[in-house]
C-alpha cells in the first residue's frame, strides 16, 4: 500500500488536537480508575481479613493457578441490579466473583473464583450470570470449567433472583456433566447453594483448617437436632473427604490445592470428543520390576499393600490418588502408561481384606463412569474376596450400591484390562471388569484364585456331610481344602475356558499393558441407543 490512497505517515495518523487528547485521556483515566477499583474487590481491609484467615483473594488464587500473561478477564465491570435493602449504596464491579478464561500448562481452561471480600462471596443474579456466561462459552469450545468457591451462598438480600440464579448454575452443571471436565476447589465455607454445584461436578478439592461445606452450618444444625458440632466436624476438609466422600482430595494449603487442581488436569482430556492426553515417557514400557513375583504372600489371608504393585506397573511410579482417603479398601486414581493417561482401580488387600462394601462400590462406580465418559482407559487390580455380608451392608443397599459398580463396568466401553493378582471370589469376579462383561484383556498371575468362594467356606458348605462324620475333623477338613485349592484356587480354570486371556509372570505386567492399550487403541464399542440408562441410584 505504499504511496497508495491511504498512505499517511504515523505522526499525522495519531495527531490530535489538545481538547480532543484531553476527552481522550479522561476516557482512559476512567477505564483505569474502574479497573483499579474492580481489581480491589470489596476493598483492602477486607482483603487484610481474608489474608488474616490464612485465605487467598480470588484474584492471588487465579495468579497462582493461570499460567503468567494468559489470564482474559471477562465481565470485570459487572455490578448487581438490587435496590433491596439498601444494596444500591453498596456497588463493587465485578460483583464477587472473577470470571475469565486462560491457560493451565499451555492448556486453554474457563475459571471463576468467588470474591470473598464482597458479600462474603455470596452468590447473586449478575453474579450467577457472569457463571452461566462463561460454562456456556466453556461448552462452544469444549474446554474444562474450573469453580474456586469461596461464598456464603444465595445473596439473601436477593431473595428468589438469587436462588434461580443457583438454579441456572446447577442445570448447566448437569448438560456439561460428561462433556468438558469440571473441577471445584472449595477454598472458604461454602453454605447452602454454594455447596450443590460443586456436588454435581466431577471432581471437589478442598482446603483443611479454612474450607467447609454444609448444606446448613453449625447453627442451624443446633436448633434443629440439638447436635453441637463445629464448622471442621461437621463439613470441614478431613470430614468429606474421609467420612462422606463428598471431597475427592484434601489438600494441606490453598497453594497445595492449586497445584493439584493443574496435576489432575494434566490427565484430563479437554472434552469428551478429545483423544486422551500423552506425555513424553521415558520409563521403558518394557521394565521388569522381579520385586513382582514374590509380593503375594505365601498364605492367602495374609495381606500385602496393592499400592506397591500400581506404583512399580505404572510410568515413573506416579500416582495421582483420588479420594486417598475414603473407602481405603478399594483404590482409584489415574496414572500414565507410557505416557497415555489410564484410570486404575484396585482393590486393596489391605484394608479389610480389599472386600467390596457400599462406599467401595459407589466410589469406583463413579470414577469408572468419569474414565468411560472422558475416553480414558480403565486398568484394574483385582484381588477381592468378595461383597461385605451383615446387616449393616444389607439394610443400607449393598444390593443396590454394588450394582453401580457392576452397571458402570458393564456400561464402560473404553479399553478396559483386568490384572487378577490374587482372590478373584464369587459375585466381585463377574463386577470386577471381567470377560463377561467386556474386560478387552484379562490377565491373571499364578497366584490367582478364581472361584466361587474360599476354599475353606467352600468345603465347610459342599462336603459338610463327609467331614462331620470323619473320625479326624481336622484331617479330612484339610484334606478337601487341599482338594478344592488344587482343582479351584488357581487361575487355570478360568483360562481353560478363555475367561482369562492369558497367566502371565508378574514382573512382565507393565509390558503386558502397555501392549493391550497399543493394541486398543483404535478400539470401538457402542452401547445401544437410548437416552439415558437407570443406574440403581
Ligand atoms: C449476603 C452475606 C452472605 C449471604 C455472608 N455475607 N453471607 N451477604 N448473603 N448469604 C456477608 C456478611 O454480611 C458480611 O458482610 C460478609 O459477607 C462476611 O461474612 P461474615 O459472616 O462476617 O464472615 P464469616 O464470619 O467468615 O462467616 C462466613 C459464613 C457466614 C459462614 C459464610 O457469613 C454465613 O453463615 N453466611 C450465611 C450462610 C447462609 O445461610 N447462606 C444462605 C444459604 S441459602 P460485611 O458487609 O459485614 O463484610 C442458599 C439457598 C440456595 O444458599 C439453595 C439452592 C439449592
Amino acid at each position: 500500500m505504499a504511496g497508495g490512497r491511504f498512505a499517511m505517515t504515523p505522526s499525522k495518523v495519531f495527531q490530535m488536537s489538545p481538547l480532543q487528547s484531553t476527552i481522550m485521556k479522561n476516557k482512559l483515566d476512567q477505564l483505569k480508575k474502574k479497573k483499579e477499583e474492580a481489581l480491589l474487590g470489596g476493598g483492602k481491609e477486607r482483603i487484610a481479613d481474608q489474608h488474616k484467615k490464612g485465605k487467598l483473594t480470588a484474584r492471588e488464587r487465579i495468579e497462582l493457578l493461570i499460567d503468567d500473561g494468559t489470564f482474559e478477564e471477562i465481565g470485570m465491570l459487572v455490578t448487581h441490579r438490587s435496590h433491596a435493602f439498601g444494596l444500591e449504596k453498596q456497588k463493587f464491579l465485578g460483583d464477587g466473583v472473577v470470571t475469565g478464561h486462560g491457560k493451565i500448562n499451555g492448556r486453554e481452561v474457563f475459571v471463576y473464583s468467588q470474591d470473598f471480600t464482597v458479600f462474603g462471596g455470596s452468590l447473586s443474579e449478575a453474579h450467577a450470570e457472569k457463571i452461566c456466561k462463561i460454562m456456556d462459552m466453556a461448552m462452544k469450545v469444549g474446554i474444562p470449567v474450573i469453580g474456586l468457591n469461596d461464598s456464603g451462598g444465595a445473596r439473601i438480600q436477593e431473595g428468589v433472583v438469587s436462588l434461580g440464579g443457583y438454579a441456572d448454575i446447577f442445570l448447566r452443571n448437569t448438560l456439561a456433566s460428561g462433556v468438558i471436565p469440571q473441577i471445584s476447589a472449595i477454598m472458604g465455607p461454602c453454605a447452602g447453594g454454594a455447596v450443590y454445584s460443586p456436588a454435581i461436578t466431577d471432581f471437589v478439592l478442598m482446603v483443611k483448617n479454612t474450607s467447609y461445606m454444609f448444606v446448613t452450618g453449625p447453627n442451624v444444625v443446633k436448633t434443629v437436632t440439638h447436635e453441637e458440632v463445629s464448622s471442621e466436624d461437621l463439613g470441614g476438609a478431613m470430614t468429606h473427604a474421609s467420612k462422606s466422600g463428598v471431597a475427592h482430595f484434601a489438600c494441606e494449603n490453598e497453594i497445595e490445592c492449586i497445584d493439584h487442581i493443574k496435576k489432575l488436569l494434566s490427565f484430563l482430556p479437554q472434552n469428551n470428543m478429545d483423544d486422551v492426553p500423552r506425555h513424553t515417557c521415558t520409563d521403558p514400557a518394557d521394565r521388569k520390576d522381579e520385586k513382582l513375583n514374590s509380593i503375594i504372600p505365601d498364605t492367602s489371608t495374609k495381606p500385602y499393600d496393592m499400592k506397591k504393585v500400581i506404583h512399580s506397573v505404572i510410568d515413573d511410579g506416579d500416582f495421582l490418588e483420588v479420594h486417598q482417603e475414603y473407602a481405603q479398601n478399594i483404590i482409584v486414581g489415574f496414572a500414565r502408561m507410557n505416557g497415555m493417561s489410564v484410570g486404575i482401580v484396585a482393590n486393596q488387600p489391605a484394608v479389610l481384606a480389599g472386600v467390596l462394601d457400599i462406599e467401595a462400590s459407589t466410589k469406583a462406580a463413579r470414577f469408572i463412569r468419569f474414565c468411560d465418559a472422558f475416553n480414558i482407559p480403565l486398568i484394574t487390580f483385582e484381588d477381592v474376596p468378595g461383597f461385605m455380608p451383615g446387616t449393616d451392608q444389607e439394610w443400607h443397599g449393598i444390593i443396590k450400591h454394588g450394582a453401580k459398580l457392576l452397571y458402570a463396568y458393564c456400561e464402560a466401553t473404553v479399553p478396559k484390562i483386568t490384572i487378577i493378582t490374587r482372590k478373584a471370589y464369587g459375585g466381585a469376579y463377574d463386577v470386577m471388569n471381567s470377560k463377561h462383561i467386556r474386560g478387552d484383556m484379562n490377565f491373571a498371575w499364578p497366584t490367582a484364585e478364581i472361584a466361587v468362594m474360599g476354599p475353606k467356606g467352600a468345603v465347610e458348605i459342599i462336603f459338610k456331610k463327609e467331614i462331620d462324620k470323619a473320625e479326624d475333623k481336622k484331617a479330612a477338613l484339610a484334606q478337601k481344602v487341599q482338594e478344592y485349592t488344587d482343582k479351584f484356587a488357581n487361575p487355570y480354570s478360568a483360562a481353560e475356558r478363555g475367561y482369562i486371556d492369558d497367566v502371565i509372570l508378574p514382573d512382565e505386567t507393565r509390558t503386558r499393558i502397555i501392549r493391550a492399550l497399543e493394541m486398543l487403541e483404535t478400539k470401538v464399542d457402542k452401547n445401544p441407543k437410548k437416552k439415558h440408562g437407570n443406574i440403581p441410584l
